[in-house]
């Protein structure tokens, strides 16, 4: 007989704004500026803020400054700041400035990968070998993004056989948790699910993590269907910021805000402070020169 579904407790939030939002943005966005932006996430209660990212400048401009970015940051005890690092170059510049947690990044579509990270899926996990060891040999942590698990900019449609194979090898490779993508934002829920449903029947469900990003606007409907198969760790961006340089057509990631509130509604805890997260999310928008991208943000600041 099936269960019921319901939604896990609490969840943690991984916030992705400052990398996943910055890396897209247009506008010049001051080393100070980020920093400030981490730092006012750190007080809302998030547990996981992933800070910058250590990909090549030439790749990534926007993240150019990620060692000053990093080094600026008023770490908070309890609080986790992972970065996005490709490759050994992009691990040693991040352990130099103390970085303690760091992410590695590959696909399920092989026409992405070439595009983002200029490698083929096996290659990009050959080039991960040598950086798990050390992560390991150094105590860092390391977690895993599976992109392209809902489509392709370039390939269209994925195989979930795709995303469980890749989702498998960074799990066996040592990831503490694998984070699925929708990168562009084309997933529908029972597509999610079904999506879900398959890489937890290979990888445990306490290391799975999902990434949505909003660009049909099902961003929280897909959410709430992982949260039904019993995931209890969302990436998310304040304000709704963000989009991948190698994704054409792909937009902002779901907003933290949006996601916390939904859940705060449905019982489930997060730890954060609604009012502080949207606080921020507006803040940032007028950084941006913009609105927020936060439907509930919006709300907050008008009611
Ligand atoms: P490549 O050009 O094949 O690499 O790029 P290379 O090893 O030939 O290096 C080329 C140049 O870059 C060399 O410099 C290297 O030194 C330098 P040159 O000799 O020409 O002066 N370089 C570096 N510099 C600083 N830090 C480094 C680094 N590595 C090489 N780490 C590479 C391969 C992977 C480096 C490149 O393709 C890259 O950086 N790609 C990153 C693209 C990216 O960041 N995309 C966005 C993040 S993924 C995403 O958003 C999806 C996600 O959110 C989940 C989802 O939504 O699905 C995670
Ligand atoms: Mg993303």
């Amino acid at each position: 007989m099936n269960q019921p579904a319901t939604p896990p407790a609490s969840v943690r939030i991984v916030e992705v704004g400052p990398r996943d939002g910055l890396q897209n943005e247009k506008t010049h966005i001051a080393t100070a500026d980020k920093i400030a932006l981490i730092d006012r996430l750190s007080a809302t209660g998030l547990r996981s803020i992933e800070a910058t990212s250590f990909v090549s400048p030439k790749w990534v401009p926007q993240l150019a400054d990620a060692a000053e970015v990093f080094a600026g940051i008023a770490r908070r005890p309890g609080v986790h700041y992972p970065v996005l690092v490709p490759n050994e170059q992009g691990y040693e510049r991040a352990r130099a400035v103390g970085v303690e947690e760091i992410a590695v990044f590959t696909a399920a579509s092989e026409a992405f990968n070439r595009k983002n990270i200029n490698a083929s899926i096996d290659e990009s996990l050959a080039r991960f070998a040598p950086v798990m060891a050390r992560a390991k040999a150094d105590g860092v942590a390391v977690r895993g993004y599976v992109s392209t698990v809902l489509g392709c900019p370039y390939q269209g449609a994925v195989p979930v056989a795709d995303v469980v194979r890749v989702a498998r090898a960074l799990f066996d490779m040592g990831c503490y948790e694998i984070s699925l993508g929708d990168t562009i934002g084309v997933g529908t829920p029972g597509k999610a699910r079904a999506m879900f449903k398959a890489v937890a029947a290979e990888v445990p469900l306490a290391a799975l993590a999902v990434h949505f990003h909003d660009t049909y606007g099902q961003a929280l409907a897909n959410i709430l269907a992982c949260l039904e198969e019993g995931v209890a760790v969302v990436d998310s961006a304040v304000s709704g910021t963000g989009g991948c340089p190698y994704a054409k057509g792909a937009s902002g990631n779901v907003a933290s805000e949006d996601v916390v509130y939904m859940l705060h509604g449905l019982g489930v805890s997060t730890g954060v402070d609604m009012d502080a997260l949207a606080d921020t999310g507006r803040w940032l928008a007028a950084l941006l020169g913009r609105e927020t991208g936060s439907k509930v943000g919006k709300a907050l600041a008008a009611a």
